[in-house]
């Protein structure tokens, strides 16, 4: 995720089980061919022997673009350097990236996504998987049936859908049913994405969309231990207790400790306060912290503020399990 997920991020929600894989930032492609430092500052972990967080938890490297040239050369640089996949951005609803034809804007033409997968696909010759992660439409659904269909024509092994329309940006609800219809007409995997913050939503939106697996966004973030409930609810049927304030403050601060060491520490303080600004709108104890530490600027008092003793009722809250397995 563009401007809050990187290698020390990815690093820390990958130490506890439930991930199977990474995505990295997109990297933007205009219409050159960009330099190798471009795609190690997205993906550090090129630089590595396998493209894996230290937990071993695969990483794969997103392209945005339209030119399909551009797109090829720089899938041609991107196996060069070591990636082992590549994903292409056919979601994003920034109105930059949309205005320079990026992004959600090819949706508008499903022969613009076949040719921008194809030439990928291409490019790389099957030496690695090139995937891809729609939204339902720019504007409107009409064309989401023909924009997944288009992505699996160009050679996508993977279709990531995120359940709304570029318009409807982040508003709720996601329409997981939509995915089922794409699913319906597509022979490559489809992941549901969207909106997808706790194990019943989980279940939910495999339900309602048919898909084995989901791609998790912000909900990773607001609570860092989710992934492991839903892996430990497919294994056990079991619900785990919700994730506790401390164990989240706990994220924070090896987060905080590991970006000190190469950023200055307001920085680190606008990274935290970004965080835990998608915490809060989940979690009432990270509310209560927002509110108290969002004019702090300096990051020890910060961080204390994170680890001070609070509100929170001590009982385990367990989340309910859902019923069917
Ligand atoms: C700040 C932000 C940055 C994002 N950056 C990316 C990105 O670089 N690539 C991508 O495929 N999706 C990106 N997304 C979209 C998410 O991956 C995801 O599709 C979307 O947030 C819906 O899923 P969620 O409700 O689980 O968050 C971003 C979302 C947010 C909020």
């Amino acid at each position: 995720m563009e401007g809050v997920i990187d290698a020390v991020t990815r690093d820390l929600l990958t130490r506890e089980e439930g991930l199977d894989w990474t995505v990295t930032e997109f990297v933007r492609v205009v219409d050159a061919r960009l330099p190798p430092r471009v795609f190690y500052k997205h993906c550090p972990e090129l630089r590595q022997a396998r493209v894996v967080t230290p937990a071993g938890i695969p990483v794969h490297l997103q392209l945005l673009g339209s030119d399909p040239q551009a797109l090829a050369a720089n899938a041609r640089q991107a196996l060069a350097l070591g990636a082992t996949s590549l994903d292409l951005n056919f979601g994003c609803p920034a109105k930059t990236v949309n205005r320079h034809d990026g992004g959600a804007s090819l949706l508008r033409d499903p022969h613009r996504v076949e040719r921008a997968v194809a030439a990928v696909a291409g490019a790389v010759e099957g030496a690695i998987p090139v995937t891809a992660k729609i939204r339902l439409g720019f504007a409107d659904k009409q064309l989401a049936l023909a924009c997944a269909r288009a992505a699996e024509d160009g050679g996508a092994r993977h279709l990531v859908v995120h359940a709304r329309t570029r318009n409807e940006g982040y508003r709720p609800p996601a329409h997981w049913e939509w995915i089922a219809r794409i699913r319906a007409q597509l022979t490559i995997p489809v992941i549901a994405n969207g909106d997808i913050w706790t194990l019943a939503d989980y279940w939910k939106a495999r339900s309602l969309s048919g898909c084995e697996d989901v791609m998790l966004g912000r909900a990773v973030l607001a609570d860092p231990l989710l992934p492991r409930r839903i892996r430990h609810w497919q294994r056990t049927g079991e619900g785990l207790p919700a994730t506790p304030w401390q164990a989240r403050a706990e994220v924070l601060h090896r987060y905080a400790e590991r970006q000190r060491q190469h950023l200055p520490e307001r920085v680190v303080v606008s990274l935290l306060k970004q965080w835990l600004n998608i915490m809060r709108g989940r979690d009432a104890e990270a509310a209560r912290r927002f509110a108290t530490l969002r004019r702090e600027t300096r990051l020890d008092a910060f961080l204390a503020g994170l680890r001070a003793p609070g509100d929170e009722p001590a009982p385990e809250r367990r989340e309910a399990a859902p019923l069917a397995c």
